[in-house]
């Protein structure tokens, strides 16, 4: 279970100070899966960087499983299974598609078979891909799914997602949604904080957190959140044929 306790993040800029996010107080127990949405700069993504490490707070706690983690560093971080899939993906010069799967499964003897399905599961096909070296000759889309699947083989307990969509076609967009469900389902009590706009995304949510300027506006059930995402509960129009109303307008 990941708990944020009232955490703040701010940057100087120009010699002020610019406060990202105000006291930020959150649960992500475990075995749910969790969408983080909101309007672009809200501080998603800062959330996210607070979570795996990559930012300090200013001031509040981190805990993940009952342990305050906030002053540990992102690889003791990942070692205690957080793993986070940035926005805008990292390249590794000099390393191969194969490489960082094997490295993120732990398992230098991982089958090129198995490791190709990782790549399958965020719609690359896996021949093309894996002993290509992970620099400048991928395309942003290819990137970002290599990272993708680098969080898929990792398993990890907690794993972050910072808007999947992006870059990812339709069709494997479908399956990428496939494989979320099939992961959770495949690690006992594992948790999952997607950061995403995409409604069908937002559809596999347990719970759907609502950010924007820096302080989570709603939070709760999906049933309860997306109605007032969509529109408002109210606005969703009735059947006025159920209600013995006028016919045609159902
Ligand atoms: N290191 C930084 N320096 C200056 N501004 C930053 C920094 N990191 C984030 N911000 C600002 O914080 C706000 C939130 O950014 P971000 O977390 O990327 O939002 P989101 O992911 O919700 O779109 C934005 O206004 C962004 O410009
Ligand atoms: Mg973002």
């Amino acid at each position: 279970m990941l708990e944020l306790q009232n955490l703040s993040f701010s940057v100087t800029e120009d010699k002020q100070e610019k406060q990202i996010l105000h006291g930020i107080s959150l649960t992500i127990p475990d075995d749910k899966l969790v969408v983080l949405t909101g309007p672009n700069g809200g501080g998603k993504s800062t959330l996210a960087k607070l979570i795996a490490g990559i930012e300090q707070p200013i001031s509040g706690k981190i805990l993940f499983n009952g342990e305050d983690i906030t002053g540990k560093s992102i690889t003791e971080r990942a070692r205690m299974g957080i793993s986070y899939a940035f926005q805008q993906p990292v390249k590794f010069k000099g390393i191969q598609v194969l490489d960082l799967i094997r490295f993120a499964t732990g398992k230098n003897t991982l089958s090129v078979a198995d490791a190709c399905d990782y790549l399958a599961a965020v719609g690359l096909c896996a021949k093309d891909y894996i002993n290509r070296e992970v620099n400048n000759s991928l395309s942003g889309g290819e990137l970002k799914r290599i990272e993708i699947a680098t969080v898929l083989a990792r398993g990890a307990a907690l794993s972050i997602f910072d808007e999947p969509e992006a870059g990812i076609d339709l069709w494997s967009f479908q399956n990428l949604i496939q494989t979320f469900d099939s992961m959770r389902r495949s690690i006992p009590n594992s948790s999952f904080l997607i950061i995403s706009h995409q409604e069908r995304i937002l559809n596999i949510a347990d719970e759907i957190m609502v950010l924007a300027n820096g302080r989570i506006e709603h939070s709760g059930d999906k049933a309860e959140i997306m109605p007032e995402l969509i529109g408002t509960a109210s606005a969703v129009p009735g059947c006025r044929k159920l209600e013995g109303g006028d016919e045609s307008v159902c």
